[in-house]
């Protein structure tokens, strides 16, 4: 039975020394308070590291123990290794520079050394404590080139990524001299995960540009593996902010923070002590509503939690000093005996604690400067699930803000439009809270954290299972079954598409000659008087002819203008070629502005090939040349071929498809075999019986009924097939 396996870097416990005795307490931050809180039906297992520095093997087995019956198991790092991976490399280059700051990212070597090795570490784990039916499931930036070390591990296992930070645009991302060993350590995985849309699209732009892997539709092909990159915005267990029971003493925390409340409005700021999360900057905006409406004075206050937080870091030592600095002067300067403008703690707190306040404050200001999701906004919301109070400031620079559309949402660096906003949640109707919250509440009672990872395992798996059905080389079964019926035929009729099926692509289509294995093949497969092998092909006549035309094979070239039976080339019938004067006009100034692009002219149609242009590029000036061309194309009774970095424009009626019915009436075959790569192969899949084996080649769409990842595997498949 497989075992849902989660690695971070910070395990749910983080551990300390009181006295010489170890203490454990939970971890804080997104991550572990998210996925601690999610309770799976199968059994869990979580790999990660303990929080401090362990070096005694006597504390590493007591440790080890003491966290076996909870499932957890640590992994353990040196001082050394904390001050080169953890705060190095993971925090003092991958945080500034995923979040934008890239003036603090530290271009060290030896941060890189030690990232690499903590990451083969967390492998070494993994390869002891783990098994290939597992589901396994990577976290965060900490842990980038672990997907690919452990799909070295375990070629066939069930790999998830789960990036809990923003992903920089791929004009940021470029500058890190580590890019392309960090991509690719991610693609190891088959399932990449993001919170938003937005980080989603400047990850895909970064494996383009700087792995060269191009996407269709979010899937990712790599070395015959296929990737699926998606969105998944992480929820809270919604239930547990919602019911919490009030339990009121004298002495409570809680009593003490409803007391307040009923005196004063509470804004309420809680964050990890973090530069990203934009303190100073929303302390200062917290000044200038003071400033601006005096009549708030003693009728409010800021509760400032500031969790501590990688305190080793210089970037976060001067941050702390900047934020007491300023509290102490706004205490100095707005407070009076009986009212301090802001209440500052600088700890973490129980969940008791944080839940008093979420469910009192009035305002929630939310204001950091890049925030990868940002839970804290969404526990507040639930909090609030019955009084329906309350009223969420929330930065623009969060995940969350694509997903809470209610709240009032700001730019963290727009002090004036904060300042508005706070003013606006302090006059907001009773009615008009409500509605806001209810809206939100309904949305983060959907997709909750359970929700988020239920169906991140769930689109796991299933891609999974389709790509070890799907891929026929990789289903050994399917290919025993495929060769035993061409075995057992007497009438094989065998469709093959040329480029991207036979032969790889190249920039130069007259650059891919059939090679010498591939003729040998061919040939022998000709030769065998039980098969039927047709070219089907959107190449010229010409060039078909002179590669292949020594075969004893039949053609459909340029999508079927041309056929070839027998030995004889004949036209479609009925085809002119009077428009390709017009439309060259237009195609022509389409290669004038997309350098790198040019015009085949084939007999019955134009091609334009943009191999070599950049992909976004290609795809609006195609968009661009269908728009300018909607009209004459009905006119002139003309058509658009979508085709692999080329579109085609023939005469209608012309398709891959409509040449197929040349062969598949004129006999009773026993076994019909159909191979292509791209959009027009579909219209040979589509005239293909229910019993053929109908192959597509890479990922995308297909109706096909197979499907084979690369070319070489569909040569090592003609192999096997010469050799029955
Ligand atoms: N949190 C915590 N201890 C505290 C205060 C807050 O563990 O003293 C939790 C909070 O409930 C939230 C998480 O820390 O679940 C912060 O997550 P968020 O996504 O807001 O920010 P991150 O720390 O991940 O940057
Ligand atoms: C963020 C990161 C997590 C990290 C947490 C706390 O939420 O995405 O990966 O665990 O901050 O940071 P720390 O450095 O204490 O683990």
């Amino acid at each position: 039975m497989s075992r849902l396996v989660i690695i971070s870097n910070r395990l749910p416990l983080t551990i300390d020394r009181k006295d010489g005795a170890l203490c454990y307490h939970p971890s804080a931050g997104g991550l572990a308070t998210g996925l601690d809180s999610l309770d799976t039906s199968i059994e869990k297992l979580w790999i990660g590291w303990v929080g401090m520095p362990v070096e005694s093997e006597v504390e590493k087995d007591t440790i080890t123990q003491d966290l076996k019956e909870d499932g957890l198991i640590p992994v353990f790092l040196t001082q050394e290794e904390i001050s080169l991976f953890y705060e190095g490399f993971s925090n003092k280059v991958i945080w500034p520079h995923f979040h934008y700051f890239t003036q603090y990212t530290t271009y060290e070597e030896s941060f890189w050394e030690s990232y690499q090795k903590v990451n083969q570490l967390f492998a070494d784990v993994v390869a002891k404590h783990v098994q290939e039916e597992d589901i396994i499931w990577i976290h965060d930036y900490q842990l980038l080139l672990l997907p690919a070390m452990v799909r070295a591990l375990f070629p066939k296992a069930c790999i998830g990524f789960f990036l809990h930070i923003p992903f920089p645009s791929y004009e940021v991302f470029r500058i890190l001299p580590w890019r392309k060993d960090l991509l690719h350590g991610v693609l190891g995985a088959d399932q990449i995960g993001f919170h938003t849309f937005g980080y989603m699209r400047h990850f895909l732009s970064a494996v383009y540009r700087i792995a060269g892997y191009e996407h269709n539709f979010g899937k990712l092909l790599i070395n015959g593996r296929s990737v699926n990159v998606d969105v998944f915005p992480m929820g809270i267990d919604y239930q547990k902010y919602a019911k919490q029971e009030i339990v009121l003493s004298s002495t409570d925390y809680s009593f003490q923070i409803e007391r307040l409340a009923e005196k004063r409005s509470i804004i309420l700021s809680i964050d990890r002590l973090d530069y990203t999360k934009g303190i100073p900057e929303r302390i200062g905006s917290y000044e200038r509503f003071l400033q601006e409406y005096p009549e708030y004075e003693s009728k409010v206050t800021l509760f400032l939690i500031v969790v501590p937080s990688r305190s080793n870091v210089d970037q976060y030592q001067e941050l702390k000093e900047e934020i007491e600095t300023m509290v102490g002067r706004i205490n100095g300067a707005y407070g009076n005996f009986d009212w301090f403008p802001i209440r500052y703690y600088y700890r973490s707190l129980a969940f008791s604690e944080l839940s008093a306040l979420y469910r009192e404050a009035h305002i929630a200001l939310i204001t950091p400067l890049r925030d990868g999701m940002n839970l804290v906004a969404k526990e507040f919301v639930a909090s609030k699930d019955k009084s329906r109070t309350g009223v969420l400031i929330l930065s623009e620079m969060t995940g969350a803000s694509s997903e809470m559309f209610d709240a009032l949402i700001v730019n963290p660096q727009d002090s004036a439009q904060i300042v508005k906003s706070l003013k606006q949640a302090m006059d907001m109707t009773a009615g008009e809270q409500g509605w806001r919250m209810k809206k939100m509440q309904d949305q983060l009672k959907k997709y909750t954290v359970q929700y988020w990872a239920e169906s991140f395992v769930k689109e796991l798996v299933k891609l999974t299972q389709s790509n070890a059905k799907k891929d026929i080389k990789l289903n050994k079964a399917s290919v025993k079954e495929l060769l035993l019926d061409y075995q057992k035929a007497a009438a094989r009729l065998l469709i093959l598409d040329y480029d991207g099926t036979l032969m790889d692509f190249d920039p130069d289509p007259q650059a891919v000659a059939p090679d010498d294995i591939l003729l040998g093949y061919l040939e022998t497969l000709c030769n065998d008087p039980k098969n039927k092998v047709v070219i089907n092909t959107g190449r010229d006549k010409h060039t078909i002819n002179k590669w292949l035309g020594h075969l004893n094979m039949d053609f459909a070239a340029e999508h079927g203008v041309w056929i070839r039976k027998d030995n004889k080339w004949v036209q479609n019938p009925g085809l002119r070629s009077q428009w390709k004067k017009q439309i060259r006009l237009v195609l022509e100034q389409l290669v004038e502005r997309t350098p790198g692009s040019f015009i085949e002219e084939k007999d019955f149609s134009l091609a334009w090939h943009y191999r070599k242009v950049d992909k976004d590029l290609g795809a609006k000036r195609v968009r661009e040349f269908k728009d300018m061309l909607t009209y004459l194309l009905a006119s002139l009774d003309l058509q658009v071929l979508d085709g692999n970095k080329v579109v085609e424009v023939k005469n209608v009626g012309v398709s891959k498809g409509q040449a197929t019915m040349e062969w598949l009436p004129l006999k009773d075959w026993d076994f019909i075999f159909a191979i292509g790569d791209d959009h027009t192969d579909e219209d040979i899949f589509q005239v293909m019986p229910e019993d053929a084996y109908a192959v597509k080649v890479g990922v995308g769409e297909s109706i096909a009924k197979y499907r084979i990842t690369t070319v070489e595997q569909v040569r090592d498949l003609l192999h096997l097939m010469v050799e029955e």
